[in-house]
């Protein structure tokens, strides 16, 4: 049968491995937040999947909301402009925030966002991330937690996209050489 998955070349993190990951870093958040009541962030789309499945393992009150910025417009490198295309609902003003993202690239559009909330007096921020590609790094900006380290290749699944494509897979792979740019 002709499947998406048939596009792919190879697995860089299975189902298993993201799932096993999502309830660590889930177990990780409860301590570190007991007795607050954070806000987690999500920034769409790609973080969708992951918030999903890190906060499903916490058990701490929490407050959910989302940010969709995006700086690729549908290619496989940043354009180096952040661009709102949604803000929060919510006043992040003393605040303990969590920034739910699917990866660190170029760190430009996690720089913009941290930047954006300690403007807006947020208590705290930390990050999270699914996946760190150091090797592409131009902005200064770290995590505080990581999922999985991952070399320097256009990676699609589980968020992650290639012209809007990819994201419903429950794993983070490679796509075939033919598929990009066709
Ligand atoms: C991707 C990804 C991160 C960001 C990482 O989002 O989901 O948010 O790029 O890249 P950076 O570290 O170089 O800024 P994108 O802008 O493609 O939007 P999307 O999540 O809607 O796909
Ligand atoms: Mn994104
Ligand atoms: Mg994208």
């Amino acid at each position: 049968q002709e499947t998406i998955h048939n596009e792919i070349e190879k697995i860089l993190v299975s189902e298993e491995e993201i799932q096993k990951k999502c309830k660590e870093l889930g177990a990780i958040l409860t301590e570190e937040y007991e007795g607050k009541f954070p806000l987690a962030i999500g920034v769409l789309k790609g973080a969708l999947p992951f918030m999903s499945d890190i906060l499903r393992h916490t058990e701490i009150h929490l407050e959910m909301d989302f940010m969709d910025v995006s700086s690729y417009d549908g290619g496989t490198s940043s354009t180096g402009e952040v661009k709102i295309l949604k803000d929060l609902n919510t006043k992040v003003e003393g605040r303990d925030l969590i920034i739910v993202e699917d990866i660190i690239d170029s760190g430009l559009t996690l720089n913009y966002l941290v930047d954006l909330f300690k403007y807006r007096k947020a208590n705290s921020i930390k990050i999270v991330t699914l996946l760190d590609k150091p090797a592409g790094r131009t902005a200064d900006i770290k995590a505080d937690l990581i999922g999985f380290e991952v070399p320097d290749e256009f990676v699609v699944g589980y968020g992650l996209d290639y012209a809007e494509k990819y994201r419903n897979l429950s794993y983070i792979g490679v796509l075939k050489p033919e598929i990009y740019g066709g």
